[in-house]
């Protein structure tokens, strides 16, 4: 089938949130300047530069991370493991401002290093941020979309040393937690590697 995006698909559901997927979520942490802890698991989530390293969200619409984000400059974004994926899932329930969803979830929040923004501590891994850019992506008329994209540079990195073999990180214990489309969500429990090709000059 092929749909043109404006006239719709006709499914039952939107597939898009389906075909770009399987997504990393980023659990995102931040402190208000009032002291206010929240969490909450975004999907429009990923790495975007190595050195430095920068990682993004993108809301859609304002939410309390992108608030709490704008008065501090300063978020955390924690990796989900798959015995986390219920608690991570409870952390997306809208709570106004000033609950803290680490309660509300049975989840622990510990100290960030470099930051003033708490951190799940069962998390497998945590990066600690600090952002960057805060700003709207633009449609094809050049208008800002409702979405807001927070770009934060990583500036700590924790690391459970459970999730380590032989000093790699392995994505076979740390079974990280995925959202596809509709309702679902995979986690790791295999992976195979590859290669990059050397291009052979004497092939022509
Ligand atoms: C797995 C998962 C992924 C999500 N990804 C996003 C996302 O990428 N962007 C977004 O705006 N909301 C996303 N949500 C919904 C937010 O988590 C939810 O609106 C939450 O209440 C926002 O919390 P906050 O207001 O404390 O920031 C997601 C929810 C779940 C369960």
């Amino acid at each position: 089938m092929f749909y043109k995006y404006e006239d719709g698909h006709g499914l039952p559901h939107d597939p898009l949130k389906a075909i770009v997927a399987p997504r990393p979520i980023g659990w995102i942490s931040s402190r208000s300047k009032d002291g206010s802890v929240n969490l909450a698991p975004y999907s429009f989530f990923n790495m975007i530069s190595t050195r430095p390293c920068l990682i993004m969200f993108c809301s859609e619409g304002s939410k309390d991370s992108v608030s709490f984000i704008e008065e501090t400059g300063e978020f955390a974004a924690n990796l989900v493991s798959a015995n986390l994926a219920v608690a991570m899932n409870a952390t997306s329930v809208t709570a106004p401002r000033g609950i803290s969803e680490f309660e509300y979830s049975g989840l622990t929040a510990a100290d960030c290093t470099m930051i003033n923004a708490p951190r799940v501590a069962e998390a497998f891994s945590t990066l600690e941020c600090i952002v960057t850019e805060i700003r709207s992506p633009k449609d094809r008329h050049g208008n800002a979309v409702a979405a807001i994209m927070v770009t934060g540079e990583v500036v700590g990195v924790h690391i459970s040393e459970e999730i380590l073999t032989d000093g790699l990180v392995d994505m076979t214990k740390a079974q990280p937690v995925s959202r596809l489309g509709y309702m679902d969500f995979a986690s790791v429990s295999e992976t195979f590697q590859m290669f990059r090709p050397r291009w052979d000059v004497s092939a022509g």
